[in-house]
């Protein structure tokens, strides 16, 4: 039976918070584990058939901690998941653009096949202040990543991808 793995990190709560109703949505379809990005590794990856990446961004690029996740695994597991499905979720403070495209470009590395856009919330934090306070994401945007989750665990469920 296919296996679905979202992957995240979060320093203020708002990726986890993103992860975490992914998380709830995909395990009604289909077997799912959530793993911090610190704990996630290659044989975390090649347990799966699928993935979801859901990290901040963080000076213009992918939180460092999800970059070291992606850096400890890339070489262990390229060529042995080739193919397989992932989407990826951005929460940023006002763009989020640039950590995409990190992730997108790992995973081309690894010939994953995107199967959603990435998704990106934005929680208008710009003031230090409001960077470093705790996130709390709207259910409009949570419902968003619920979509997400559900539609890769019921591809992963259905033999789609
Ligand atoms: C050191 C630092 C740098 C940041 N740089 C960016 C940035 O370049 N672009 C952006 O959109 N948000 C940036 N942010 C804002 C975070 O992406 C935002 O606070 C987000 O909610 C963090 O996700 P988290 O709550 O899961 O930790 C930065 C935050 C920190 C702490």
């Amino acid at each position: 039976m296919a296996k679905f793995l979202i992957v995240y990190h979060s320093r203020t709560g708002g990726s986890q918070q993103m992860a975490e109703a992914a998380f709830q949505a995909a395990r009604e379809e289909i077997q799912t584990c959530l793993v911090p990005a610190e704990q996630a590794g290659p044989d975390d990856l090649l347990d799966a058939d699928g993935y979801l990446f859901c990290a901040p961004e963080n000076l213009a690029a992918l939180s460092g901690v999800m970059k070291d996740f992606f850096d400890r695994c890339y070489y262990p597991v390229l060529g042995r998941i080739e193919g397989r499905a992932y989407a990826q979720m951005v929460c940023a403070g006002s763009d989020g653009e640039s950590a995409a495209r990190q992730t997108a470009r790992i995973a081309q590395g690894w010939r994953l096949r995107a199967v959603q856009e990435p998704l990106i919330i934005c929680t208008h934090a710009q003031t230090p202040d409001a960077i470093l306070a705790p996130k709390s994401i709207p259910d409009a945007d949570l419902a968003q990543c619920r979509e997400i989750g559900q539609a890769l665990a019921a591809g992963l469920a259905m033999g789609m991808f």
